[in-house]
C-alpha cells in the first residue's frame, strides 16, 4: 500500500518510523497515575486508600488508559507523603492491608488493566529497621555501612563532611547522637532528615532490592516507577558541590561537569540486573520506568538501552514552555533520542511533584516554572490554562510512544493556588520555611461529586488537604456525559488514539502551517491522522477535505483552529 502521506498531503520529514502493530503494551501505553492519598477515601478518614481504589478502578476503565502506576503505600511515617518507605514488603494501614492491594491488582487485571508500583530504592525512611539499626551499632558497623555515614569535619567533627544540600532545601546532612550520648558522625540525605540513603557501594543493598522486586512481581505487578533513578550511586569520595538542587531539575547544562550524586555510570549496572530479574518473569513484559532528571537527552536515554529500563518519563516535554519552536524541537528531540536505543518515547505534562499544566500554562509564557502557587503569588488565568491545557494533552496523546496522566488531569483541574500554610505538608515548604512553596497545591483530594461530602472523594467531610471552592465544578459528576467538558475530551482522544494506533504510528512533520504552529502526522498504522497545534494569534485553516476527528476547543463558524487549540484530522 502506498503511504498515504506522500501522495500530496502535508507531510514533509519523516521524525520517527512507526513500529509493528503488535508491539510490547509498554511501547504505546497511556498510564494513569494515581496518588493513593488523594484519589478515592473508602473509610472517610480524610486520607485515600487500596479498598476506594478498587472500587472506582471502572472509572479508569471507562477512560480508557492502560496501566496505572500508584504513588507508594508502603508502609512509612509519611514525612514526604509515602516516599519515605519503612516497609517495602507492607502496604500502610493509611491505605489499607497486603489483602487490600491483592484485591486491587485482582480487580485491575480483571478490567486489563496493568499495575505499576513506586519503588524507592535511593533512601529508606528512618524509621526503617535496618536506619535504626545503623543508629544502634555504631561507626564502623556492617549496619551503618549500609548508608552514607561519614565524620564530620573540624576538629570536634561537628561540620557535615562535605558541602551537599538537600534537594528539599537545607543540608544534605543530619548529625546523629551515638548511643552513650555523644554527638557522632553525619548520615547522607539527599531529600528530607527522614530520607538517609543507602550506599549501594554495598552488594547487600542490591540483593535486599532484588528480593523487593519478587517480593512484588510474585504478587501480580506489572512494573515498577522508580524514584530518583539517577541517584543510587555517588561519585567516589563525595567531592564538594555548592550548588542548590531542585526537583525535576536536569542539572548538567551543556558542558557543565557532572554533579557528583546524580548519573553516576554504575547505575545502570542495577538497572541491567533489575532488567534480567524482570525478563525472567516472562511475557507480557514487567516494565521498569525511571524517573532520572538527567540532561542532555543523549545522557537520559542510556536509562532505556535495551537491557535496562523499558521507559523514563520525559521531563523535557513537561517543562516545555508554550511556544511552538520549543514543542516542536523537544517532540523531534526526544524521537530521536529514544530512537537512538531502540526505546518508546513517553510524554508527561503533569504529576504530583510539579503545578498542574491547567495552572501551568496559565502563567506567562518564558519564566521560570514555580513548583508551587500560593496565594501571593501572581495567579495563574484559570480559563486559559485550561485551554491551553486541553490543547498541550491533545497534542501529546497524538504522539507515538508512552502517555502519563496525572489523576484529576482528565477534570481540567487546577492547582490548589490558595492554600493556607498552616495546611502544607511538603518538607520542601517546612524545610525553607516556606520559601519553596512545594507540591501540596497538585495533591489535594479528586472532587468526584460537586454536592457530597469532601465532593465525594470519601463518605466524610475529611479531606487531608483542603479542597479549594472551586474544585465543584470540576467533579466527575459534572462532566460525566456532559459533550465538550474535559472529561469527554479525554475519553474521546484515548478511545480515538487507540482506534487510529497513534501510540506505535509514525510521525512525520506537516508543512505550510506557519512558524507558530505544531503540525504533525501520525502515520498510524496506514491510516494517517493530521494532527495541527495552533500556538499562534491567528486562526489557522485545515487542508481542503480534511475531516476533523476530535478538537481540544470549538473551531472557528468557518472551521478555523483557533488560538490554543489542537485537532486531528483524517485527510
Ligand atoms: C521523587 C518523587 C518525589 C519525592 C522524591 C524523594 O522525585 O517523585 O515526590 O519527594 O523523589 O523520594
Amino acid at each position: 500500500m502506498p503511504d498515504p502521506t506522500e501522495s500530496g498531503r502535508p507531510a514533509a520529514d519523516l521524525i520517527h518510523a512507526a513500529g509493528p502493530a503488535d508491539a510490547a503494551w509498554w511501547r504505546h501505553a497511556v498510564i494513569y497515575q494515581i496518588y493513593p492519598r488523594s484519589w478515592a477515601d473508602a473509610d472517610g478518614d480524610g486520607i485515600g486508600d487500596l479498598p476506594g481504589v478498587t472500587a472506582r478502578l471502572d472509572y479508569l476503565k471507562a477512560l480508557g488508559v492502560d496501566a496505572v502506576w500508584f504513588s507508594p503505600f508502603y508502609k512509612s511515617p509519611q514525612a514526604d507523603a509515602g516516599y519515605d518507605v519503612a516497609d517495602y514488603r507492607d502496604i500502610d494501614g493509611l491505605f489499607g492491608t497486603l489483602a487490600d492491594a491483592d484485591a486491587m491488582v485482582a480487580r485491575a487485571h480483571e478490567l486489563g488493566l496493568k499495575v505499576i508500583v513506586d519503588l524507592v530504592p535511593n533512601h529508606t525512611s528512618d524509621e526503617h529497621e535496618w536506619f535504626q539499626a545503623a543508629l544502634a551499632a555504631g561507626p564502623g558497623s556492617p549496619e551503618r555501612d549500609r548508608y552514607i555515614f561519614r565524620d564530620g569535619k573540624g576538629p570536634d567533627g561537628d561540620l557535615p563532611p562535605n558541602d551537599w544540600h538537600s534537594v528539599f532545601g537545607g543540608d544534605g546532612w543530619t548529625r546523629v547522637t551515638e548511643a552513650d550520648g555523644s554527638p557522632g558522625q553525619w548520615y547522607l540525605h539527599l531529600f528530607d532528615t527522614k530520607q538517609p540513603d543507602l550506599n549501594w557501594d554495598n552488594p547487600e543493598i542490591g540483593d535486599e532490592f532484588e528480593s523487593i522486586l519478587r517480593f512484588w512481581l510474585d504478587r501480580g505487578i506489572d512494573g515498577f516507577r522508580v524514584d530518583v533513578a539517577h541517584g543510587l550511586i555517588k561519585e567516589k569520595g563525595l567531592p564538594d558541590y555548592d550548588v542548590e538542587l531542585h526537583i525535576l531539575d536536569g542539572e548538567l547544562k551543556p558542558g557543565a561537569p557532572m554533579p557528583p550524586m546524580w548519573d553516576q555510570d554504575a547505575v545502570h549496572d542495577v538497572y541491567r540486573r533489575w532488567h534480567s530479574v524482570l525478563a525472567g518473569y516472562g511475557e507480557p513484559d514487567r516494565i521498569l520506568v525511571a524517573e532520572a532528571w538527567v540532561r542532555p537527552q543523549e545522557r537520559a536515554v542510556r536509562y532505556v538501552r535495551p537491557d535496562e529500563m523499558h521507559q523514563a518519563f520525559n521531563f523535557d516535554f513537561l517543562k516545555a514552555q508554550w511556544t511552538a519552536a520549543e514543542l516542536r524541537e523537544v517532540i523531534t528531540s526526544s524521537l530521536e533520542a529514544a530512537d537512538s536505543v531502540g526505546a518508546p518515547s513517553t510524554w508527561v505534562l503533569s504529576n504530583h511533584d510539579v503545578v498542574r499544566h491547567a495552572s501551568r500554562l496559565g502563567l506567562p509564557v518564558g519564566e521560570r516554572q514555580p513548583n508551587g502557587i500560593s496565594a501571593t503569588d501572581p495567579q495563574p488565568d484559570r480559563a486559559l490554562g485550561l485551554r491551553r491545557a486541553r490543547a498541550a494533552t491533545t497534542l501529546m496523546l497524538a504522539l507515538p510512544g508512552g502517555a502519563y496522566l496525572y489523576q484529576g488531569e482528565e477534570l481540567g483541574l487546577p492547582d490548589s493556588t490558595d492554600m493556607p500554610g498552616e495546611f502544607r505538608q511538603d518538607p520542601t515548604f517546612l524545610r525553607t520555611k516556606g520559601k519553596e512553596i512545594g507540591r501540596d497545591g497538585c495533591r489535594v483530594p479528586i472532587p468526584w461529586q460537586k454536592d457530597a461530602p469532601s465532593l465525594g472523594f470519601g463518605p466524610t467531610e475529611a479531606t487531608w488537604l483542603p479542597q479549594p471552592a472551586v474544585y465543584g465544578d470540576y467533579a466527575v459528576d459534572q462532566q460525566d456525559g456532559v459533550e465538550g467538558s474535559t472529561l469527554e475530551l479525554y475519553r474521546t482522544l484515548l478511545r480515538c488514539r487507540r482506534e487510529r494506533d497513534l501510540g506505535t504510528g509514525g510521525l512525520r512533520a506537516a508543512e505550510g502551517f506557519g512558524d507558530d504552529v505544531v503540525a504533525l502526522v501520525n502515520t498510524g498504522q496506514g491510516v494517517p491522522t493530521l494532527v495541527v497545534a495552533n500556538l499562534g494569534s491567528e486562526p489557522v485553516a485545515l487542508p481542503e477535505g480534511a475531516t476533523v476527528v476530535v478538537a481540544s476547543g470549538d473551531l472557528t463558524d468557518d472551521g478555523l483552529v483557533p488560538t490554543d487549540t489542537t485537532v486531528w484530522a483524517s485527510f
